[in-house]
């Protein structure tokens, strides 16, 4: 399985933390955001991993991560985005990367406190399709929301007024290779962009989706709120691991 973290945007509505950088280069309690998602991956053995970005700041990225030497990688690949196609639009330059392989994406600015090994594994495990990862939250009218038949999911609405169950779908997504035909297929949302959300709806639509509950906290960090959110999550989870080895 291969990993394709997605770093792109504009990050607008973190003006004007973001006029001058990318998002994903901001930080989170100690560390740049981006370092979260790979840390993710790396931890969930995904090592062959695929960074996606654009804007004026893209070079950052590479002088940042290098070859990813300091997450004990060997090599990490780069696609640049032109314009603000969406998320959607940034996976599908991964296609030559992915080569036929599993993948897995993780949106830059979603942080969790667990691990994703586990699904990574039952993914592996799964001849074709996708995988979601939910987060039972208070506010999912804020992310894409899973409706649901029984146990089965049969549509996500994308930020809807009234969330049809109280699940976010968490920006961690595993894929198989025809991903990419499906983004082909896509035209843009009403804010102009490729939405992930319906290459999503095209895998439920085939009957090829299964999802997971994801383990521990999670949170996006793409407004200032939920930056703010991140920035505490990650330092108290980091002050009881260093306090707890201190004993
Ligand atoms: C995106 C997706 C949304 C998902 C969220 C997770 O939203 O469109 O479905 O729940 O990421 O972070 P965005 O952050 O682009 O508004």
């Amino acid at each position: 399985m291969k990993g394709v973290i997605l770093a792109g945007g504009l990050g607008t509505r973190l003006y004007p933390l973001t006029k001058v950088t990318n998002k994903h280069l901001l930080p989170v309690y100690n560390k740049p955001m981006i370092y979260y998602p790979i840390e993710t991956m790396v931890r969930a053995g995904i090592r062959d991993l695929l960074l996606v970005t654009g804007g004026n700041d893209a070079g950052h990225f590479l002088r940042l991560l290098g070859n990813g030497k300091g997450f004990g990688l060997q090599h990490i690949s780069y696609a640049y985005q032109e314009g603000e196609g969406g998320i959607a639009d940034a996976l599908g330059l991964a296609e030559h990367f992915c080569d036929g392989d599993q993948l897995c994406v993780i949106l830059g600015d979603n942080i969790i406190e667990k691990d994703i090994t586990k699904a990574a594994n039952d993914f592996r495990q799964q001849p074709s399709g996708a995988k979601l990862l939910l987060k039972e939250i208070p506010d999912p009218e804020r992310f894409g929301v899973p409706v649901f038949e029984g146990n089965r999911i049969i549509r996500i609405e994308e930020k809807p007024k009234q969330p049809r169950s109280n699940y976010a779908v968490t920006g961690i997504y595993f894929y198989d290779a025809t991903v990419f035909e499906i983004v082909r297929t896509l035209k843009p949302s009403s804010r102009g962009e490729l939405e992930i959300t319906d290459v999503n709806n095209a895998y439920i639509e085939r009957g090829d989706m299964t999802w997971e509950v994801l383990e521990g906290w999670w949170t996006d960090a793409g407004t200032l709120d939920s930056l703010l959110l991140a920035g505490q999550l990650v330092g108290k989870a980091s002050r009881t691991s260093s306090s707890s080895r201190g004993r």
